[in-house]
């Protein structure tokens, strides 16, 4: 079988991907290893820069996001016991849109379906070849365990963190680094505790209050990468979050049934560069960042907008100079993301074996920030996100 674009990876940014290249008149298949129904059900985060709405809106992908996106207009930064509340609308004239990773997916899959996309649920890529030819392929099983070889002009792996296609190609550079915990995230049946997002820092270690609807709430707190959620009853989740939200304000969370928990990884990755050949790499193929301040699925939309508008040059004005800039383009917004996400994660949240400085010093950069329009500014440019470059 063959196809201008073989897309591998069927989540949000493999479909985006798919998409675009439809609209611009480019066919592609898009091979996914899981079901529908499990990606649907896996919870991700929850927040789109204001360029991802305006990419799933003005590209008809669905106006859902519109409707039942919430648009968040800041966050508080809660330190020390003290709510800081910061303002995006006032201070860089920019909103968010609390809208969950898991409906994006969904709406994506609808209008791929709608536009009559060739989008193979269950069908697992088991390896790539001839990268460095002009006729790329791979092999694949379908749901049924048959195997396929697909011939494509060029392969894009959006396989996610543990991408099959990052690992095809040796000699490439990878920059990594870990972190001495993870987050432990829940979903839960309860009021909303507050109307926008709560980022905190306190001593017994980093919380976020998300919500997802007037009766759902998520919720995260750092713990042990090791941890158990089977060792975590609902009285002792819900004591250790209020715990490390409490403050002289006496605020509490508004609790309920708990109805899911996991464990979050976190980690910092980047392959350079992104293309080896015929193969490119977009989203958590390439790079993954820690969840503290939600950019993987804004990092992943932003990386196919520019590789779709970069294939439709290629294939529509036979112009290869946008395919050949992909890499580098992305890689400024890729990094600026992986500092954002980093320095949020260092503030935020205290290493089990962290010093009694470097905790005070945290409080310190927290309370700089909160008590400058400057440094308050800066953050909120970076969580409403940059433009594409
Ligand atoms: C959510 C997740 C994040 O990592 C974040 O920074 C903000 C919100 C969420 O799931 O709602």
């Amino acid at each position: 079988e063959t196809t201008q674009v073989a897309v591998v990876g069927g989540g949000p940014a493999g479909l985006m991907l798919s998409h675009l290249l439809a609209r611009a008149g480019v066919e592609s298949i898009v091979l996914e290893a899981r079901t529908h129904e499990e990606i649907r059900t896996t919870h991700r985060a929850g927040i789109l820069e204001d360029q991802a709405v305006r990419l799933l809106t003005e590209t008809g992908v669905d106006s859902r996001v519109r409707s039942l996106g919430d648009e968040h207009a800041g966050i508080d930064l809660r330190f020390a016991g003290e709510s800081h509340p910061l303002d995006f609308r006032e201070l860089v004239g920019a909103t968010v849109t609390l809208y969950p990773q898991n409906e994006v997916f969904v709406d994506l899959a609808a209008a791929r379906a709608r536009d009559g996309g060739d989008v193979r649920f269950g069908w697992t890529v088991t390896a790539l070849a001839d990268l460095e030819t002009e006729r790329p392929r791979l092999t694949c099983t379908d749901a049924e365990g048959a195997e396929h070889e697909i011939v494509a002009d060029v392969i894009v792996g959006a396989d996610g963190s543990r991408s099959l296609c990052r690992r095809a190609v040796d000699g490439a550079q990878d920059y990594r680094t870990s972190y001495p915990f993870a987050w432990f995230g829940i979903l839960a049946e309860a009021e909303k505790s507050a109307a926008e997002l709560i980022y905190t820092n306190s001593p017994h270690g980093f919380a976020l209050i998300s919500q997802r609807s007037e009766t759902v709430q998520r919720m995260y707190f750092q713990c042990d990468p090791e941890e158990d959620v089977a060792d975590w009853s609902e009285d002792r989740i819900w004591a250790e979050l209020q715990r490390r939200v409490a403050g002289a304000d006496g605020f509490e969370l508004a609790t309920g049934p708990i109805l899911e928990k996991t464990v979050l990884p976190f980690r910092s990755f980047v392959r350079e560069p992104l293309r080896h050949g015929r193969l490119l790499l977009a989203g958590d193929a390439g790079h993954t960042v820690p969840p503290t301040g939600a950019k993987g699925l804004n990092l992943a939309l932003a990386d196919v907008a520019l590789l779709g508008e970069a294939l439709a040059a290629w294939y529509v004005d036979g112009d290869a100079r946008p395919v050949d800039a992909y890499s580098d383009q992305a890689l400024r917004r890729i990094w600026r993301a992986q500092h954002f996400s980093s320095w949020m994660t260092a503030m935020l949240h205290t290493p089990p074996d962290a010093d009694p400085f470097s905790i005070r010093r945290a409080l310190g950069e927290l309370e700089t920030l909160t008590s400058s329009p400057g440094g308050m500014q800066h953050l909120a440019e970076c969580y409403t996100g940059w433009p594409n470059t």
